[in-house]
């Protein structure tokens, strides 16, 4: 059965890779959503037959009401969601913009829900359906000057835990996807970044300029991590949580076991305060 792809943020990055697995693919159509459709003129070397490009800021209702009927329109079913369109944010918590960071939760987590809600219908009258949010390493730990970035990711990974739970007996199933750093405009254009003001936080503007440096530098390729998730939407069980690329395996599982081992450390009180 051709399955299709509806993708968020398409014109750059691990959105633009996938795109471009999902494309080329005789097996499968496209829904390729972008802010701007000039930036989908690379999907036009493929088969135009299989492809829709639709415009979707994902701040925008409308525009996702537009995406999901055109999806229906030209290829009935939406079998893979890829709530990929993401931006950054580095900054002290103290020093953070909060209309940026309120617009950053809009992108990074309403601006997912959104998309989900609308999709949903199509997936629970199909009784199947793969949803893929894109969240980060950051979701698994945190690193000083990314807490807002952390606190919207670590919110996708509430929502997705939840959500899986309520729609696993109707068929869809729900992945989170954690990337470590990869090269991909991220770090770059799509991230704003306030450099510490505050003497006290000054030992992390070098933390801002080597995470942010890492768009041409840090190990993650973003072709391999879109093979990866394209690869695990097609399994029958497709994982529930994963971790892509060292840090967030490693430092997500130092992470977690120093959590249980804390938590654990406390039992005899966390137990003392139920009746
Ligand atoms: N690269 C990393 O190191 C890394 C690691 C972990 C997780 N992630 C996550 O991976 C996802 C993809 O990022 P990327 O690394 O591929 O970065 P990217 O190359 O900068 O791509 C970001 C995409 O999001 C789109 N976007 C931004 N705001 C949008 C909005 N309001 N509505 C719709 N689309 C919007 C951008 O569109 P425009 O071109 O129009 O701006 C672009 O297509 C994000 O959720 C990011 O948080 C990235």
């Amino acid at each position: 059965m051709t399955k299709t792809w509806l993708i968020t943020g398409t014109s750059s990055g691990f959105g633009k890779e996938l795109a471009t697995i999902v494309a080329q693919n005789p097996a499968t159509n496209l829904v390729a959503a972008a802010r701007h459709l000039e930036d989908l003129a690379y999907l036009d070397q493929f088969d135009s037959s299989r492809i829709a490009k639709v415009v979707v800021d994902v701040t925008n209702e409308g525009q996702i009401q537009q995406a999901v009927q055109v999806a229906q329109q030209r290829f009935e079913t939406i079998d893979v969601l890829v709530n990929n369109a993401g931006l950054g944010y580095f900054s002290t918590i103290e020093e953070s913009d909060m209309d940026q960071v309120r617009y950053m939760f809009d992108v990074n987590v309403i601006g997912l829900a959104n998309m989900t809600k609308a999709v949903l219908p199509t997936m629970r009258a199909q009784r199947a359906g793969v949803i893929i949010n894109l969240s980060s390493a950051l979701a698994l730990t945190t690193l000083p000057t990314m807490g807002f970035y952390s606190a919207t990711k670590y919110a996708v990974e509430g929502y997705s835990d939840t959500l899986r739970q309520e729609v696993a007996d109707l068929g869809i199933q729900v992945m989170t996807v954690e990337p470590s750093g990869a090269r991909t405009n991220w770090s770059g254009r799509s991230s704003q970044k306030v450099a510490p003001q505050i003497e006290d936080y000054a030992a992390f503007s070098d933390s801002i300029t080597t995470v942010s440096g890492s768009v041409t530098q840090a190990p993650g390729n973003p072709q391999r991590i879109a093979q990866v998730m394209f690869d695990q939407a097609n399994e029958t069980s497709v994982p529930s949580h994963l971790p892509l690329g060292e840090f967030a395996y490693q430092g997500g599982l130092g992470n977690l076991q120093g959590l249980v081992d804390e938590i654990k450390s406390h039992e005899g009180l966390s137990l003392s305060t139920d009746d």
